[in-house]
């Protein structure tokens, strides 16, 4: 998932001193989220000093308004290496830091997490790289978050544990806390077996990440992916939506025989893996839209572009998943056809800086760098470019301003869990105007059924739905917003966490004794070729 830009900045540190309201103490927080990052990066100011600044992860746009209300407490990393600073509150949250020392996050969050995990749930659209000394930090980082977790949660707590980041922790915080209720939610994909057996920690993953109730996914296909993951590499037993782990674990060379007898001899729990597709706070983005300064804004952007008829925009992370370079070429090939030609249509790539010490990053900017610099050389003229290329981040404010200024709108990765800039756009055009783009490889897809939905490896396709959502003629173009705002405006992110924090609720006592009624059972595979699921 992504979502363009942190809220205004804020003193987290400051805010904690002068809130007056004494902190809770730790093992009294009801409600507790494990998350990668905490809501707040802690930064270097030009003078020298440590200052709190919003991260910009949809995540935490996400989970905001549902920490405030229920007065939790979050366990995160703050983003840079070194001690972590004592847990402070702010927001209504309670913080608690997870410090990382210099060679965990090369190890563990460069490495395992973001050159071992990302590009392999990716579809392997990068290679992934398989390293022992980066499993070992991701086990170490992983014991430590579910350290916190155990100490900061009260008696019977909600605890909520987000991303591939932190699959192990659900089964850690299960072994020193068996009284909570505990979540996880994967924000990316959850790759097809054939895939994901690449993984040399495979059963330990699926294993950890058992130590939940509850596993939630983007979609219904990462659910399944996951199910079917369960029987192949833990030889579990699954019964439609829901895993059986018995007590006692079943062997890998385990007759189908012994695993049923073990099945009915045995105590153990079942385990729900579902969809729940996470959304944004639609209502404040478009708020945000609505201001007479933003819209002014987008109407300067437009300005400042040379007026054209057509302002296309594209808004990611600078991630190899997003397709920025499929997208480009398209361009390129759109503009070397005369099918649409600067002055008159402009497009904009807003290119967030992310991961750049990871080398599939540092290449991937090359190659976006010198793709901008070829269009532009070849299709620009003087004041004039072709494409308008930012690398930079910015405030939710001013991407609502480009979403505003922009006539089409091009999501088209390679592969995203869900990709929350597409439901943004969408969010912000109250004027039911402006044409989206949209990958069928995105979450989003699946919800967003108004969009040109394309196949980005199929450039031709790709052009010709650019071209199409260019050229839309007003009524189709409403017609099709429409229906997108309605969906993004029903499915907002309070919606999305009341349903999966709901479901979570619904999980029945510790070591229920078999699958919930109605649920008919599906034997484990037996080893040799997948079954179908
Ligand atoms: O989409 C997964 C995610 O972890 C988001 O939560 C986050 O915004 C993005 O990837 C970037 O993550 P990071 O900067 O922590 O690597």
């Amino acid at each position: 998932m992504e979502n363009s830009g942190p809220p205004a900045d804020q003193d987290a540190g400051a805010d904690a001193a002068n809130s007056g309201a004494a902190p809770r103490q730790p093992g009294q927080y009801s409600f507790v989220v494990a998350a990668s990052r905490l809501p707040v990066d802690r930064t270097q100011g030009p003078d020298g000093k440590h200052e709190w600044r919003a991260s910009p992860g949809g995540l935490v746009t996400a989970l905001e308004p549902v920490m405030r209300a229920a007065e939790g407490a979050w366990i995160g990393w703050p983003g840079s290496p070194g001690d972590p600073p004592e847990p402070f509150d702010t927001n209504g949250m309670h913080l608690v830091s997870i410090g990382l020392s210099a060679a965990e996050v090369r190890d563990y969050y460069e490495g395992f997490c973001n050159a071992t995990l990302w590009p392999l749930y990716h579809d392997v659209i990068a290679q992934p790289e398989f390293h022992r000394e980066w499993w070992d930090a991701y086990v170490r980082v992983n014991r430590r978050y579910a350290e916190a977790v155990a100490a900061e949660a009260a008696e019977g707590a909600t605890v909520w544990v987000h991303d591939y980041q932190l699959q192990l922790v659900p089964g850690m915080v299960r072994s020193l806390r068996s009284d909570v209720r505990i979540g996880h939610f994967t924000h990316i994909p959850f790759p097809g077996y054939e895939i994901f057996a690449q993984l040399p920690w495979r059963k330990q993953i699926v294993q950890g990440l058992l130590g939940a109730d509850l596993l939630g996914f983007q979609r219904q296909g990462d659910a399944t992916n996951f199910l079917r993951a369960c029987r192949r590499s833990a030889g579990l037993t699954t019964h439609g939506s829901y895993v059986w782990v018995p007590d006692t674990p079943v062997g890998d060379d385990d007759s189908r025989r012994r695993r049923l007898t073990a099945r009915r001899s045995t105590g153990g729990r079942s385990v729900r893996a579902a969809a729940f597709p996470i959304s944004i706070d639609t209502r404040g983005f478009g708020e945000i839209a609505t201001r007479p300064g933003v819209q002014a804004r987008a109407q300067e952007i437009r300005e400042a572009l040379g007026k054209p008829e057509t302002v296309l925009l594209g808004v990611d992370r600078l991630d190899y998943t997003k397709g920025i370079l499929h997208r480009l070429k398209a361009y390129g090939e759109v503009l070397s056809e005369g099918r649409l030609s600067p002055p008159a249509a402009v497009l904009v790539q807003v290119a967030s800086p992310s991961r750049e010490r990871v080398e599939h990053y540092k290449r991937l900017r090359d190659e976006v760098e010198g793709t901008v610099g070829r269009i532009n050389g070849e299709f620009a003229e003087v004041g004039i470019p072709a494409v308008h290329y930012l690398h930079q981040s910015y405030p939710r404010e001013e991407m609502a301003a480009l979403y505003l200024a922009a006539d089409v709108m091009l999501v088209t990765p390679l592969r995203d869990g869900m990709n929350l800039v597409a439901k943004e756009y969408v969010a912000c055009r109250h004027d039911e105007d402006g044409a989206l783009v949209l990958s069928e490889f995105t979450g989003a897809a699946d919800e967003l059924t108004g969009a040109f939905v394309v196949n980005p490896h199929d450039i031709e396709g790709l052009k010709d739905a650019i071209v199409r959502a260019a050229t839309v003629s007003p009524a189709e173009a409403r017609r099709r917003m429409r229906s997108m705002r309605r969906r993004v405006l029903d499915n907002d992110v309070a919606h999305w966490a009341e349903t999966y924090l709901r479901a979570l609720g619904q999980v029945p006592a510790r070591a229920s004794s078999g699958p919930p009624p109605g649920e008919h059972a599906h034997e484990s595979a037996p080893a040799g070729p997948a079954r179908a699921s």
